[in-house]
């Protein structure tokens, strides 16, 4: 079976942290725009450098440039297995691309499932985030510390994101409401789409978005 998964969800509702976990039980690839991003902004290369104080700011970076990263990663063999999208589409235009891309290649239909979590968990939750820039994993400070077997063998190298600044959490927030959040009735519409109640311990919601792909 081909599993196309898409975690929709507030930044900071615990997209990438499912994403992880759903794409190790599947044994599918995780298609992270803002990993993507921000890997091309650590390289230096001309894309991260024009996308940087866009996404610094909180700010949604332009469809054009995410249809065009997204489309080159599906193209790629690793991904024709099944993929679980995080992070994308964030704009109607983006999943209009999206579908487009689907039917082109015959994809499975997409699957849809929304993280719920209000809007102050949301700042609790990034004002304590951090990040290993080796494996690339999240952690919380309290809430999802790293430890042995979960991180970097030998300790992680936790640093703070650049946009998890109280005043760039609250443009991403507003970005989300207008933006993305139009989605769920695009989706809604289209019955594709499922929501998990986001708050809890991570092993709990897990285990709810697995049950709401099994249903
Ligand atoms: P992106 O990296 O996608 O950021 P985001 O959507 O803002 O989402 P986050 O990564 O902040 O949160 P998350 O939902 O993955 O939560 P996490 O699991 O980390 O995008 C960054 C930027 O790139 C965008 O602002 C934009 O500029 C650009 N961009 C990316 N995609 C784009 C697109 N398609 N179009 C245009 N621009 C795009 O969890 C958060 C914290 O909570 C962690 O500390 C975690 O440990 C903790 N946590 C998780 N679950 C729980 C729990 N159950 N209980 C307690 N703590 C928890």
């Amino acid at each position: 079976m081909q599993y196309n998964i898409y975690l929709f969800g507030a930044p900071g509702a615990g997209k990438g942290t499912q994403a992880q976990l759903l794409s190790e039980k599947l044994g599918i690839p995780q298609l992270s725009t803002g990993d993507m991003l921000r890997a091309a902004r650590k390289e230096g290369s001309e894309l991260g450098n024009r996308v940087a104080s866009l996404m610094d700011s909180g700010q949604l970076v332009p469809d054009e440039i995410v249809i065009e990263l997204v489309k080159q990663r599906l193209a790629r063999p690793d991904h024709q297995s099944g993929v679980i999208l995080d992070g994308f589409p964030r704009t109607i235009k983006q999943a209009e691309a999206l579908d487009t891309m689907f039917s082109a290649t015959g994809r499975s239909p997409l699957r849809v499932i929304s993280i719920d979590v209000p809007f102050d968990e949301i700042r609790r939750r990034l004002s304590g985030r951090r990040w290993c820039s080796r494996c690339n994993r999240t952690f919380h400070v309290t809430d999802n510390p790293p430890r042995p077997g979960n991180g970097c063998e030998g300790g992680c190298q936790l640093e703070v994101r650049s946009d998890d600044t109280p005043e760039a959490v609250e443009k991403r927030l507003q970005a989300y409401s207008q933006q993305t959040a139009p989605l769920m009735e695009y989706y809604q519409r289209r019955g594709v789409l499922k929501t998990v109640h986001g708050l809890g311990p991570i092993t709990e919601i897990f285990a709810s978005l697995q049950a709401s792909l099994a249903a």
